[in-house]
């Protein structure tokens, strides 16, 4: 007897997503932040990934989402850039539709007094000694708040 193995299509059809923080050593100039951005979109089109880049003082935040191959294959070489380092794993999984479909990498450059403002109901974002206060949830927070400056 022949078995048919029925096997669900959006299994496939999974987006892989990241979501990370890391430090810069000085603040980058408004230059360094534009290659960054001009070259990450660049890429990303080809690569067909997606997502949002926030510089918040010397901190970026960072959510991008993609085929699984493609999403570990950036986070590999983001993790290894040398224009930040303290990266921070908030979150990574799967989900079944983009965030951030139309767009290669949405950019802003923000601070945490903006971001204070902006989350004032919420636990203050802020940094201390023992390093960056942030987790996943507040970073959903920013995301969605944030007007990006495109
Ligand atoms: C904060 C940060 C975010 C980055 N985001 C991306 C990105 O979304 N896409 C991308 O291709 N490169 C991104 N890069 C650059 C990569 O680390 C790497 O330089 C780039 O992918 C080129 O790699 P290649 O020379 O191996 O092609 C980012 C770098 C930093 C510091």
């Amino acid at each position: 007897m022949n078995t048919i193995f029925i096997y669900p299509s959006f299994l496939n059809d999974m987006i892989k997503f990241v979501v990370y923080t890391s430090k810069t050593s000085g603040a980058l100039s408004n230059i360094e932040l534009n290659n960054l951005v001009t070259e990450a979109r660049h890429n990303n089109k080809n690569n067909q990934i997606t997502g949002i880049l926030l510089y918040i003082d010397t901190i970026f935040l960072h959510y991008f989402e993609g085929n699984e191959e493609s999403v570990d294959t950036l986070y590999e070489k983001i993790s290894g850039d040398p224009r930040h380092n303290s990266l921070k794993l908030l979150k990574s999984g799967k989900t079944q539709s983009k965030k951030y479909e139309n767009w290669q990498m949405l950019f802003k450059k923000t601070s945490f007094r903006e971001i204070n403002q902006l989350l004032k109901n919420n636990k203050p974002y802020s940094e201390n000694p023992n390093g960056i206060n942030l987790n996943y949830l507040i970073a959903t927070e920013i995301f969605e708040q944030l007007t990006p400056d495109v």
